[in-house]
């Protein structure tokens, strides 16, 4: 079983911007961050669309697709989410969101389920790891959720895509997240989009 974390990042270290709301829900100045995605044939296929780019981002974009078994996420990434994912969201698996503010479990089409987490970060991934079968659970985001499972060294492979954007504010990946860890480059895949970096943790 592997915990993964997967996410878009300037050049300068942010994933989001500054003043994230639920109309705004990258931030300010982010759309760097994700316009590219939203080019990608995988990515476009699980939204519910046709055409875009079938070109090695896509491919990396399906690979994460295919290996998630269970999704984790914090509250902010749910709600500034939950609109735009809509009735069939794209991850297709269960998501275990952490959240103060229970909720009942949601049940969308398509086989993504979205179960409401409030006793911890330990138990969110339990949960994630009991449904995941033999494939990853994903720690998705936002900033304050990776950073608490990096901090507790819970997640074992990071994979970041570093697109060339300098946001200057918003919201650090590794804020907090101290120093000694040990770690392994596994791979670089370098498209004109983005230069996608994939580390593993070692224990
Ligand atoms: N660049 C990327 O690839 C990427 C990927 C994902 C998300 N994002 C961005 O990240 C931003 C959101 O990040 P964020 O750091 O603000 O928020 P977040 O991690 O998505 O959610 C934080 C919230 O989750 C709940 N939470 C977190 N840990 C908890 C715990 N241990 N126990 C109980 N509840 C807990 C709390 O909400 P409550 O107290 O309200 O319940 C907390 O305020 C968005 O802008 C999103 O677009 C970027």
């Amino acid at each position: 079983m592997t915990v993964t974390a997967d996410l878009a990042i300037s050049l300068d270290g942010y994933i989001a911007g500054p003043h994230v709301t639920l109309d705004n829900p990258g931030g300010d100045g982010a759309e760097p961050l994700f316009e590219w995605i939203h080019s990608l044939a995988s990515w476009r296929e699980r939204q519910g669309m046709t055409g875009g780019e079938d070109n090695r981002d896509s491919d990396l974009m399906r690979e994460w697709f295919d290996a998630t078994g269970a999704v984790v996420m914090g509250r902010m990434m749910y709600d500034t989410g939950e609109e735009f994912w809509g009735d069939n969201p794209p991850f297709r698996t269960p998501v275990f969101v952490l959240t103060h503010r229970p909720r009942p479990a949601l049940v969308k089409e398509g086989g993504t389920t979205f179960t409401f987490v409030s006793d911890g970060i330990h138990s969110a991934l339990d949960q994630a790891k009991a449904v995941a079968g033999d494939r990853n659970v994903d720690i998705a985001g936002g900033a304050s959720t990776v950073q608490q499972y990096l901090r507790t060294g819970l997640i074992d492979e990071l994979q970041l895509h570093v697109v060339p954007a300098l946001l200057a504010e918003g919201l650090r990946l590794f804020d907090g997240v101290g120093p000694g860890r040990r770690i392994q480059p596994v791979r670089v895949v370098d498209t004109p989009l983005a230069v996608h970096l994939k580390y593993r943790f070692l224990k």
